[in-house]
């Protein structure tokens, strides 16, 4: 049995999870509308990537005889109005995101829960390759966005982008 705050906190962030997967569909469908289907391709992917973050932690919240309620997904809230407006706003979700998924980690070392730190510890180096990604866009962006031949060629590399169901075993 976990914690009660412990469980608290990792039932909102199931909720967050699902909201990231919101607002990145949200940004994929801003990309596929400008006509970018690669970054729109991108954005459904990591779409997919958070509903399984939130589905890793609603099975593990099972696993160990927790209750999960699902709450109302918010409506996505970043204001689409440019492209890199779009990659920015990307980077610093996860960067909030590496805060929320801190607070739990820290929460659970507070009251010796180390099965849920240790099961956090994937999530941890997830959020930095995320941050790194989201980051790695906004570089790859500036160098060639705003060129139509080099953003063509770029846009093409993110439709090679390929979805992976993460490989952990909880
Ligand atoms: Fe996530």
């Amino acid at each position: 049995m976990l914690n009660e705050k412990i469980a608290e906190l990792l039932n909102q962030q199931i909720n967050k999870e699902f909201y990231s997967a919101y607002l990145y569909l949200d940004f994929s469908n801003y990309f596929y509308d400008a006509g970018l289907d690669g970054f729109g391709n991108w954005y459904k992917i990591q779409a997919q990537e958070e509903r399984d973050h939130a589905m890793l932690i609603l099975r593990y919240m099972q696993m160990n005889g927790m209750k999960v309620t699902l709450d109302a997904i918010e409506k996505p809230s970043v204001e689409l109005t440019s492209n890199l407006g779009v990659l920015e706003a990307g980077y610093s979700h996860e960067q909030y995101v590496t805060g929320l998924i801190n607070t739990i980690y820290a929460a659970a070392h507070d009251v010796n829960d180390f099965r849920t730190t240790q099961f956090l510890d994937w999530f941890i180096k997830e959020q930095g390759e995320e941050e790194e990604n989201a980051d790695n866009l906004i570089k790859k962006y500036k160098l060639f966005g705003e060129d139509p031949r080099s953003l063509y060629m770029l846009d093409n590399e993110l439709k090679a982008r390929v979805y992976a169901a993460p490989s952990l075993v909880i």
